[in-house]
């Protein structure tokens, strides 16, 4: 911490909408639009998109964010052009190159959500490598999914359920819970959608039981500070009730510590 006076260092700090949710996740939708609009090829808006995600993950630690979870690559996104695809993997082979150093400096842990298999080895080597990186940090987690599907994510946790003679009475939410690709991460509170559409996409279907929606038509690469606080604060005059008559302000899957309490499954 620095001597500022706390007038001078609010100035720098955006300001906090209350409260705020522990644990964001976007859907980063909307980067082929954004080119196409400027006459680029799409892979020119994938750039775009994975340069604006430093800048919201800085956004979300100031606004005091513990969990931010992005939507970089779905189980369904292998429909499109081979072209596409390759570029995509590329991007975040690159991404993880030159990046990974920065984020574990500014103690950013990084975690992974989606399957492993089906991604060439070396990017699957790189991707472990973050993870082990960064295991430590504590100052926010980015929960990357890629490759990912929660259809796939929930079949996947069965199985290793069913592999392991896991009784079926034994098996309850909280247990199949332990079982996802992230094990103990608080509950989503807040979804986002950027680039117009209003639909979950096979985005975090079970963690997102509770969680409010957001969706605005700006696209992806275009997101930025105030677009966050405009959501957050959204958010802060959302009425929750988790099923009960009377609004609360604790989630109940959200009881965990995400820095104490996320391991990677
Ligand atoms: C989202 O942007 C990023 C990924 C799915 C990888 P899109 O590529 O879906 O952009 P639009 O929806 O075509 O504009
Ligand atoms: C959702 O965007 C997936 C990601 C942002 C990675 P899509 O562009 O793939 O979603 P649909 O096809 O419009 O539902
Ligand atoms: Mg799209």
């Amino acid at each position: 911490m620095t001597s500022q006076p706390a007038e001078q260092r609010a100035a720098h700090k955006p300001t906090n909408p209350t409260p705020t949710p522990r644990h964001v996740g976007i859907i980063m939708d909307g980067n082929g639009r954004w080119a196409q609009n400027r006459g680029l090829p799409r892979l020119a808006g994938h750039r775009a998109g994975v340069d604006n995600i430093k800048r919201i993950l800085e956004s979300s630690v100031e606004f005091g964010v513990e969990v931010l979870s992005i939507y970089a690559f779905s189980t369904e996104n292998w429909r499109r052009p081979p072209d596409e695809v390759t570029g995509l993997m590329r991007l975040l082979g690159l991404t993880i190159q030159r990046q990974l150093g920065d984020l574990n400096r500014n103690g950013v842990k990084i975690v992974h959500s989606g399957r492993l298999e089906g991604i060439e080895p070396s990017l699957q080597r790189q991707v472990r490598n973050a993870l082990e990186v960064t295991k430590n940090n504590s100052r926010i987690v980015l929960n990357v999914a890629f490759n990912y599907g929660g259809r796939a994510e929930i079949l996947d946790a069965m199985r290793r359920i069913m592999q392991e003679g896991i009784p079926p009475e034994a098996v309850t939410e909280e247990l199949l819970s332990h079982y996802l690709y992230v094990a103990d991460l608080p509950d989503p509170d807040l979804i986002i959608r950027t680039g117009g559409e209003w639909r979950l996409s096979n985005f975090l279907l079970w963690q997102a039981a509770y969680a409010e929606y957001y969706q605005t038509p700006t696209y992806w690469p275009d997101f930025n500070e105030d677009e966050l606080r405009r959501a957050l604060e959204a958010y802060a005059g959302r009425q929750r009730r988790f099923g009960g008559v009377v609004a609360q302000t604790i989630n109940p899957g959200n009881s965990q510590s995400p820095a104490t309490s996320v391991a990677q499954a």
